[in-house]
């Protein structure tokens, strides 16, 4: 069987040969240790002590300790079976504020490669998931362009140290949060307001992510690229609406399309240059940056959660720009209507046909791409019962999704891999650690890490290469 294609004859769901199956994490999530071995401040820390930033005042102290219990959890990824381990190299370790290479940074990530490798896990590393310095941020952060160039060097750090190694790298993890979250709303860190600066960030992330490949072609010329962008299908919550129709394009351009056509077209699409006007995302484009964004890839990640249902008449119930676009953007205002679908703790409705629907897309409207599904899974109110953690939600949640993205190879699409987020319980960012994502519990008082019902259903999926019909 080829790639792209789906096996479906022995009644069962069967993905293809050599389908991709792992599981994801991300640096500041889990590592804690965060002054330890030369590590610097990251926008994330400052932005932990802010009060009211993150729920609970929780910090990236001391996370789920993955620092040093790295072998400990690597273990545990190889008795689950799992052939894939998706992570984030920390910036502030590799070059605290900014300034030279600090080899004590690197030694852990190349202890982690080693020991992944020892264990026949495959590293899929992600460059950039939303530790910058903090010393980079004091000097305007992604809204200079500066800091896209920064990252380069960073970049060919990590590449110099790593690259004989690992043949699986993305760029970015979803600078759509970086930008819009960070700059945007102020959610994330840096929490910051500004709608210039937003746009300012998009195209600096942009070029970040071209110039970092250019460091990954250098010294891992066999390897496998990419970046991961997070997708949404934006649906008009009535589609005879022509408001609700043109808030949805608007927030379809924001979300989805300001990212996938520059990457994958070479050009930002029309009417998001016409819509970011007033803020001047076309001041920041020089010559030759779309011909640096738009380099080919190997690969596109994919991270997918829930749908965006919009309309243009927000009724006091719906959820209206909280972590989204917001006003200044140029829409009036944005409602997020629900649909009355099971709800995960995060609020997020379920929609594994979502899915699919992104899937679809791409490979319809974009050049063809080997695609793989970065991240996907849910947060539930775990409870530990009598040692054990029943999560039947998340076991359903996932068996879904799978299907979902079955049902996109059958239709033709190249998927070639799977990362489930998360491996552990970590730091959901603004929500903190009461946010629980992992298919592998953590006990936050003592550490103690014990798979949870999912886990062990997830690494059956992955012996079975499917699931039961
Ligand atoms: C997106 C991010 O990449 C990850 O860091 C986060 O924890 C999950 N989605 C869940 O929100």
């Amino acid at each position: 069987m080829t790639a792209g294609s789906a096996d479906s004859s022995r009644g069962a769901i069967t993905f293809p040969t050599n389908f991709v199956w792992g599981a994801a994490t991300a640096a500041f999530q889990i590592e804690g240790s965060t002054t330890v071995d030369g590590r610097t401040d990251s926008i994330w820390d400052t932005f932990c002590r802010v009060p009211g930033a993150v729920v609970n005042g929780d910090t990236g102290e001391p996370a789920v300790d993955h620092y040093r219990r790295m072998r400990e959890d690597v273990r545990l990824m190889a008795d689950l079976g799992l052939p894939a381990y998706r992570f984030s190299v920390a910036w502030p370790r590799v070059r605290p504020d900014a300034g030279p290479v600090n080899s004590a940074g690197l030694d852990f990530y190349e202890r982690l490669v080693d020991t992944l490798l020892e264990h026949d896990i495959t590293p899929w590393v992600t460059l950039y998931h939303w530790d910058l310095p903090q010393t980079l941020e004091d000097q305007g952060g992604w809204a200079n362009r500066e800091t896209a160039y920064r990252f380069a060097e960073y970049a060919e750090s990590v590449l110099v140290r790593l690259g004989d190694r690992v043949s699986n790298w993305t760029t970015l993890n979803e600078p759509y949060c970086s930008a819009f979250l960070g700059y945007g709303n102020g959610v994330h860190a840096p929490g910051r307001t500004d709608p210039r600066a937003t746009v300012a960030a998009v195209h600096h992330l942009l070029l970040a992510h071209g110039l970092g490949l250019a460091a990954i072609r250098a010294h891992a010329p066999n390897a496998s690229a990419g970046v991961t962008v997070n997708l949404y299908p934006v649906r008009p919550a009535d589609p005879d609406s022509p408001e609700d129709v043109e808030v949805a394009r608007r927030v379809d351009g924001l979300q989805n399309r300001i990212f996938l056509d520059p990457l994958l077209r070479g050009a930002y699409p029309e009417d998001v240059l016409a819509d970011l006007e007033p803020f001047g995302l076309a001041d920041h484009i020089a010559a030759s940056d779309l011909q640096t964004i738009s380099a080919p890839l190997d690969l596109l990640g994919v991270n997918y959660y829930t749908v965006h249902n919009v309309t243009a008449r927000p009724e006091p119930t719906d959820r209206q720009n909280t972590d989204r676009p917001s006003e200044w953007l140029g829409v009036e205002t944005i409602g997020f209507r629900g649909l009355n679908r099971p709800r995960t703790a995060m609020d997020w409705e379920v929609h594994p046909d979502g899915l699919t629907e992104v899937l679809l897309r791409l490979n319809r409207e974009y050049p063809k791409i080997p695609l793989y599904i970065t991240e996907n899974g849910a947060a539930y109110h775990d409870s530990v019962v009598d040692g054990g953690i029943h999560d039947p939600d998340r076991v359903a949640f996932l068996d879904g999704h799978l299907r979902a993205a079955h049902a996109a190879l059958s239709a033709g699409v190249d998927l070639r891999g799977y990362f489930c987020w998360s491996l552990l319980d970590n730091f959901e960012w603004a929500e903190g650690y009461a946010k629980r994502f992992g298919i592998v519990h953590v006990d936050y008082e003592t550490q103690v890490r014990t798979p949870k019902l999912s886990a062990r259903w997830y690494s059956q999926v992955v012996r079975d290469n499917g699931l039961p019909a």
